[in-house]
């Protein structure tokens, strides 16, 4: 094994033809976004780059999935699949806009899985909408995969997720549209530590989650959370977001995480973040198959 093996796997996907052309979230407003289309593609560019080399330094690998002239939303990699121990549930997009989406993201997934990076393939039954890791967030330390629904994703996708990785699952609704993934609203840190914005929450879903979470528990200020700080990437101590209040950033750093801010402002404009352009590839529960044992599905 060389240290690229152990290293975090991060798919990202350029913004080559990102722009925010319809409305499916209510960050999102074309016309806005067209009075100023130039500068804002610039910025485009220049902030994913400078995300994906805040992540190499970092020493994680990212791996490319090719953009694609008509689909704009597919610079957010989180939403094409959700990845655990070699296996992809592949997403089922609520919006009609994003359901050309799907097509690049087997054929991505056809090409990992031939390049040996994952080992199976599978999706959710027809008409059971998914999008993705926006929505299924990895819980190792807790041994569990939370869950939202009732914005995009349908609440019995949990039933893939549990059947596909033997997890337990913890369902958790959205009641606001503008936290319309839960990573919008949710983060996980590498400490077990969790940053949430409790508005996206119902009274039931806000009370799981102080149980679950204990005292690894963070409140995020609002301000983060309208600013889609939550939305955030930590790879070991480091916390990579868009936005961060010196409130935030004492708590995260008084319980020893080092804060990284990358502006992304275009992105915003399509509500989304840094968790939201990137997908990470090597998360383990249970370990990958042994290659002569993989399933083929
Ligand atoms: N415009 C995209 C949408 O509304 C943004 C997706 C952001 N992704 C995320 N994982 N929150 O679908």
């Amino acid at each position: 094994m060389n240290a690229q093996d152990s290293a975090p796997q991060l798919l990202m996907s350029p913004p080559d033809f990102f722009e925010v052309a319809y409305t499916i979230n209510p960050w999102m407003n074309p016309e806005q976004w067209s009075l100023d289309a130039k500068r804002l593609r610039r910025d485009a560019a220049w902030a994913w780059s400078t995300l994906r080399s805040t992540y190499e330094s970092l020493g994680a690998r990212v791996i490319v999935k090719p953009a694609a002239k008509g689909w704009p939303d597919l610079v957010f990699t989180a939403n094409c699949a959700v990845v655990l121990d070699g296996k992809a549930i592949l997403a089922r997009y609520l919006n009609e806009e994003r359901a050309g989406e799907e097509e690049h993201g087997h054929r991505m997934f056809d090409q990992l899985k031939a390049r040996g990076e994952i080992d199976a393939i599978f999706r959710t039954p027809d008409g059971v909408y998914f999008e993705g890791a926006g929505d299924a967030i990895f819980d190792a330390g807790r041994r569990l995969m939370w869950m939202g629904f009732g914005q995009r994703s349908s609440r019995c996708a949990h039933h893939t997720v549990e059947q596909v990785f033997d997890i337990r699952t913890v369902s958790l609704e959205l009641v606001s549209p503008r936290y319309y993934h839960l990573d919008t609203a949710f983060c996980l840190l590498s400490g077990g530590d969790i940053v949430y914005h409790p508005a996206a929450f119902t009274d039931e879903g806000r009370e799981l989650i102080q149980a679950l979470a204990g005292d690894k528990l963070i409140e995020a200020p609002a301000e983060d959370a309208e600013n889609l700080g939550v939305n955030s990437v930590c790879i070991g101590r480091d916390v990579v977001l868009c936005h961060c209040s010196p409130a935030l950033r004492a708590q995260l750093e008084g319980r020893g995480y080092r804060v990284h801010v990358v502006p992304l402002g275009s992105f915003n404009r399509s509500g989304g973040a840094a968790y939201c352009l990137t997908l990470r590839l090597d998360n383990l529960f249970k370990g990958r198959a042994p290659a002569g044992q993989r399933l083929a599905a």
